[in-house]
């Protein structure tokens, strides 16, 4: 392993850290290509399992020996090593969860490809928060969907906070961002997947309606926190669904909606 004590918060390979605010974190993490961070050994172990490549890890001392056996097959991957003050005046947070790394986003995977042969996927339309986005692909691995399509507005998964609420998760379960949607239904359409909307509508049939006998293979779509599915998306659907409120309740957030959905149409569990 590549220790490298920190000596001054300049050097070079500490850029990728430095001050981790949200903002900060959104310049680094968002453009394909760049890099994303992942907290905490566990976070890390995940990554690295999902074939990820470490760029650098920062951690304290008593670390160490826990990263140590991660990075086997990284010698060459430089392991900033500093006491607590230091890395908190570098990343602008105190580090209690032992380590960062700053990791290479992977290629996004062809959407084709990604869904063929799956039966329950997620399809995400402009959702803003990174908490729902994490807490929507922490419910489809715990449910067991497939996969997850998020639109090309919707907020970045493998943001620092989406990627602590998934707990992880979203390193785990497979997941693209489409080029275009609604334009990407006919590629849906193809595949053999039947779009259901969720959203609160009076013409929607009710989740226990629908997956009474539910279609071989469903895409379910969830729309933003504010407006819900957009009309094109709705367009697009093939049937829309609704988790009929009671007392007055107008909707459920969206991660909660995801959950029940998915509870609902689960396939073999
Ligand atoms: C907070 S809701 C948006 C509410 C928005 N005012 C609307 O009318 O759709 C966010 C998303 O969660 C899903 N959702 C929440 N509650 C739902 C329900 N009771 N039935 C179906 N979908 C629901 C929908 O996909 C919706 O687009």
């Amino acid at each position: 392993m590549r220790l490298i004590p920190i000596e001054s918060l300049d050097t070079e390979g500490l850029a990728d850290y430095s001050r981790l605010t949200d903002v900060a974190l959104r310049r680094v993490s968002e453009p394909e290509g760049g890099l994303y961070i992942a907290e905490s050994t566990k976070v890390i172990t995940r990554a690295l399992a999902a074939g990820h490549r470490p760029r650098s890890v920062l951690l304290q001392e008593q670390w160490v020996k826990d990263v140590a056996p991660l990075l086997d097959a990284f010698p060459d991957v430089p392991v900033y090593v500093g006491d607590a003050p230091t890395l908190e005046s570098l990343t602008g947070y105190h580090l209690h969860r032992g380590a960062l790394a700053a990791m290479h986003r992977p290629e996004m995977p062809d959407m084709r490809s990604l869904i063929r042969g799956a039966r329950r996927i997620v399809l995400l339309e402009d959702i803003v928060d990174h908490t729902n986005v994490g807490a929507i692909f922490r419910s489809v691995a715990g449910l067991g969907a497939d996969a997850v399509l998020v639109s090309p507005r919707c907020a970045d998964p493998l943001y620092r906070r989406s990627v602590r609420v998934s707990m992880g998760t979203v390193l785990q379960v497979p997941w693209t961002r489409m080029p275009e949607w609604p334009e990407a239904q006919a590629i849906l359409h193809e595949e053999g997947f039947h779009i259901a909307a969720l959203a609160l509508d009076d013409k929607a049939v009710t989740l226990d309606a629908f997956s009474h006998t539910p279609p071989e293979r469903v895409a379910l779509a969830l729309g933003a926190e504010g407006d819900g599915l957009s009309s094109a998306a709705l367009e697009a659907a093939d049937t829309t669904v609704m988790i009929p409120m009671l007392h007055g309740v107008d909707s459920l957030n969206v991660a909660s909606a995801s959950a029940v959905a998915l509870w609902s149409l689960r396939v073999g569990a």
